[in-house]
């Protein structure tokens, strides 16, 4: 293989996150965390009719949201690296709880980014919801990747290479997304997904999914030439997951080429 050719690890991991990041200190560049809503949404998902998924438990009583998300927020602090940093995909109705725990941890908080979608569920006496928040941590103030892509794809011209922190994709349709599967409730798009690895890491190095779901941020880096570790506590997400990152392909990604799926049968564990 190339030199310039990455072929990306991978390890997916059944187990609960707070035991699961016990075997990692200072190995991640970047951990993506979307964290059960905490809302009871097995209940709600019925209530909206919403038939044909698996859905996992996200029950919790009184302030052990808060607690909970203190506990694997200080464990990712470990396990990332010194320039390590954090993206939090979170609902709007347990935002206070995690930004409560992040500030008791040593994280510093860089940004509180939006992202605005057009999609939801009809509300006819409250506004639909129609966005994340995404809190953007950082171990070190001032020594961490940061990357911004061009604003202007098709110009790349100098000056338009700034970030800002409402995130919104115009042309993305969750109906026809090609990476979109049958079986996961809450499904995070590839494109948010690819926008936080690429500004937040470099091609060759660790990210962690710690919720994975149906396993995007994996797909995400195989395409991208990063190595993952995905961990998921339901075992019935595993066959998603494997359909969903391509397990039975071979993804090489070429830096500054067009991705190439090859069309070898290798597990990305065979590598790893
Ligand atoms: C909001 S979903 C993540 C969806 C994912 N971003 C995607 O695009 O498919 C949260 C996931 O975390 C998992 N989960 C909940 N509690 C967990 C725990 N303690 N440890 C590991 N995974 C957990 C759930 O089973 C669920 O699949």
């Amino acid at each position: 293989m190339n030199t310039k050719e990455i072929a990306s690890k991978y390890k997916i991991i059944i187990n609960d996150v707070l035991k699961a990041l016990d075997e990692y200190s200072s190995f991640f560049d970047l951990i993506i965390a979307d964290p059960p809503f905490g809302i009871d949404f097995n209940k709600s998902c019925h209530e909206y009719g919403a038939d044909g998924f698996i859905l996992y438990e996200d029950k919790f009583e009184g302030d052990d949201y808060e607690k909970f998300s203190y506990k694997w927020i200080s464990k990712c602090y470990k396990a990332l690296k010194p320039n390590g940093c954090m993206y939090i995909v979170s609902g709007w109705t347990n935002i206070g709880a995690i930004i409560n725990a992040i500030k008791n941890t040593k994280f510093v908080l860089k940004n509180h980014i939006i992202w605005f979608f057009e999609w939801g569920v009809f509300t006819n006496k409250k506004y639909i919801t129609s966005h994340y928040h995404i809190p953007f941590l950082v171990k070190e103030e001032k020594s961490y990747t940061f990357k911004p892509q061009y604003s202007n794809p098709k110009t790349k011209r100098k000056g338009f290479k700034y970030e800002k922190d409402v995130w919104y994709w115009p042309k993305y349709n969750r109906g026809n997304d090609p990476d979109h599967i049958k079986g996961h409730p809450c499904q995070l798009p590839i494109i948010l997904m690819k926008k936080m690895i690429n500004i937040s890491s470099n091609p060759g190095d660790w990210v962690g999914d710690i919720f994975s779901g149906s396993g995007g941020t994996l797909l995400a880096c195989r395409e991208l030439g990063r190595h993952c570790i995905s961990i998921e506590r339901n075992p019935d997400y595993l066959e998603i997951i494997n359909k969903k990152v391509r397990i039975d392909q071979d993804i090489i990604f070429k830096p500054d080429e067009k991705l190439e799926v090859e069309k070898k049968v290798q597990t990305g564990l065979d590598a790893f």
